[in-house]
């Protein structure tokens, strides 16, 4: 089983716990995955590359640092949105470029209905894709898919809840897309279970209707 990196802080917990919670509104959801985001991009951004300078304080010369490359933001539309505006927060000189996928949910598999990118766009880019969910990863796998077709080759997904099945289809389909979640969760559901298949258990139910009110 590959092992995704799961962020573990003691205030991304309590985050967690009151976004599971089926009674939170639908504005502390949204304030929630904006701040836990910001926790999960400590992790994600860890090892980004920087370029040495030297700039000038009041006082003296001191050594500095800026970005070695550009950094791109991908949000999965809807649920992801709430994740780039605190994304955005962190890394103000950031780009973003949406992508627009949905789950058939007769199916669960991806449908593309909204990309941008054009060839080469994602070139010498660090790319991080914001979906919060990470089910049977059909969506983050149909995304990077996307991202590299525009050059990108350096990619991390940042989720906030996945399944053990979605992990496991994402590292065979994209081994060195690393991935960083604050949960992974027990299982999907299936036959049995209450809620449709594919959803993700315990989980937190639909990431979208339950950031927007739908
Ligand atoms: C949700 C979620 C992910 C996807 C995860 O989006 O935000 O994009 O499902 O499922 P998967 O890993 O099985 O692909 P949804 O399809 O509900 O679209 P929405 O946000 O527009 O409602
Ligand atoms: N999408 C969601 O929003 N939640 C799940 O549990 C699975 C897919």
């Amino acid at each position: 089983m590959p092992q995704p990196n799961v962020v573990d802080h003691p205030l991304a917990r309590v985050m967690l716990t009151r976004l599971r919670d089926r009674t939170t509104s639908p504005a502390e959801f949204r304030t929630l995955v904006g701040r836990l985001t910001g926790i999960l991009l400590h992790s994600a951004l860890a090892d980004l590359d920087l370029t040495p300078a030297i700039i000038d304080t009041p006082l003296a010369p001191a050594q500095g640092w800026t970005l070695a490359r550009p950094l791109a933001f991908v949000p999965i539309l809807r649920a992801g949105l709430g994740m780039a505006e605190a994304a955005l927060q962190h890394v103000p000189g950031a780009v973003v470029w949406h992508l627009g996928l949905y789950r058939n949910e007769a199916t669960l598999e991806p449908v593309v209905y909204y990309n941008r990118l054009a060839p080469g766009a994602l070139r010498d880019t660090s790319v991080v894709v914001l979906d919060p969910m990470l089910a049977t990863a059909g969506s983050v796998i149909a995304a990077v898919d996307l991202l590299q077709a525009a050059g990108a080759d350096d990619i991390c997904c940042v989720g906030i809840v996945g399944a053990p099945e979605g992990v496991q289809a994402l590292a065979a389909a994209h081994p060195a897309v690393r991935v960083f979640l604050a949960a992974l969760d027990e299982r999907l559901t299936g036959p049995g279970d209450t809620w449709p298949a594919g959803y993700i258990l315990p989980g937190l139910g639909d990431a979208g209707d339950r950031q927007f009110g739908t």
